[in-house]
């Protein structure tokens, strides 16, 4: 047997030589299952609201790059590097008629989804993309991008992006207006004219690229989508009415590292409950409902957002009418590292807590 002193100088000497005895700390790098930092949480609208106008008094859009009120999750730090879940970005971002957030661009990929206010815009390498509540808008990685707001009301959306994880694994650049030349001017409506028709393409384009040529998905095709899937009866055991946002050339997610969804959640339904790998950012865009998370009930309505870390188990029910769910999640991440996972509920609902 060693004696405490000859304990003492081993793991006295494995620091000095910076080693770390992996029989000590093992389970730390491999626990049974996903233990994220991030918890589940909701951010609620008639809370946050007052806190996006006040941003509109108090905080100039000449003090920063953008005026963005982002989702801090309370399992992670409050700081300069919050965020939302263990790899993701959700905010909701203010502009108030006559602004411009200047042009600028990142490694990071963005989404915006619009929540309220006509008028608004967002360019993305040149091509203008007006915008309206219920429409998806596209920010590839490095694309220039600015954002303006020529209506007569303040528009909310939400932000979505995978800045964590890009941070994370240390691939982030950026670049503002005035360091680079800008994107040359390109025809409104260019790639919805090239992409938006789906099943139909440019005979002398391809179907590749890592993120999605469709720049701009109108909410008019989208709802309308979500009607007539739900019309055909066909529907997901855990998220009712879902379709994810997809890159037209290849049938995947619209970027290799972010799926983004809509899902209508039909009045009197009660979707089983799940768990997957992989986290996700909900937004509320109408009615009201409810969410299951990890035994917790939280109860939502338009313009609150939530959040589910991995492996959380999840559930989803629309109150008295229907109820449409936007969301951002890190699945594609999963799916191409060989790590998704998914478990349904064998009870079908869990047990509020
Ligand atoms: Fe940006
Ligand atoms: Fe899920």
């Amino acid at each position: 047997m060693p004696t405490d002193a000859e304990l003492a100088d081993f793991y006295g000497g494995m620091e000095r030589a910076r080693l770390i005895p992996l029989w000590k700390v093992y389970k730390d790098h491999v626990p049974r299952a996903p233990s994220p930092r991030a918890v589940p949480h909701l951010w609620r609208f008639k809370e946050v609201l007052p806190l996006v106008r006040a941003s509109g008094v108090l905080a100039p859009l000449t003090e920063g790059e953008r005026r963005v009120l982002g989702f801090a999750n309370p399992g992670l730090p409050y700081d300069g590097l919050a965020a939302t879940t263990d790899t993701l970005w959700g905010a909701l971002q203010y502009i108030l008629p006559g602004e411009k957030a200047r042009a600028h661009r990142h490694a990071a990929a963005a989404i915006r989804f619009i929540l309220e206010g006509e008028g608004a815009s967002t360019t993305v390498e040149g091509e203008r993309c007006a915008v309206g509540p219920g429409d998806f808008v596209l920010t590839p990685p490095w694309a220039w991008h600015d954002h303006e707001n020529t209506g007569s009301a303040p528009v909310i959306w939400m932000d979505g992006l995978d800045i964590i994880m890009v941070r994370e694994l240390r691939g982030s650049f950026f670049e503002g207006a005035g360091e680079a030349p800008p994107a040359e001017p390109k025809p409104e409506g260019g790639s919805a004219a090239r992409w938006a028709e789906g099943a139909l393409r440019p005979a002398w384009e391809r179907p590749r690229g890592k993120y999605s040529p469709l720049l701009l998905y109108k909410w008019e095709k989208t709802g309308r989508a979500l009607r007539r899937l739900a019309a055909s009866g066909q529907v997901c055991p855990y998220d009712d009415v879902a379709m994810d946002f997809t890159h037209p050339g290849t049938g995947g997610p619209v970027y290799p590292t972010m799926s983004c969804r809509i899902q209508l959640l039909r009045a009197g339904q009660r979707p089983r409950a799940h768990r997957h790998t992989g986290s996700a950012v909900y937004l509320c865009f109408r009615g009201r409902g409810h969410s299951v998370i990890e035994g917790r009930r939280f109860g939502w309505e338009r313009g609150d957002a939530f959040c589910v870390p991995s492996w959380a188990w999840h559930e989803h029910a629309a109150g008295e009418g229907e109820a449409i769910l936007f969301s951002i999640n890190d699945l594609p991440v999963m799916e191409a590292l060989g790590l998704y996972r998914e478990e349904g509920l064998k009870e079908g609902n869990q047990k509020v807590k």
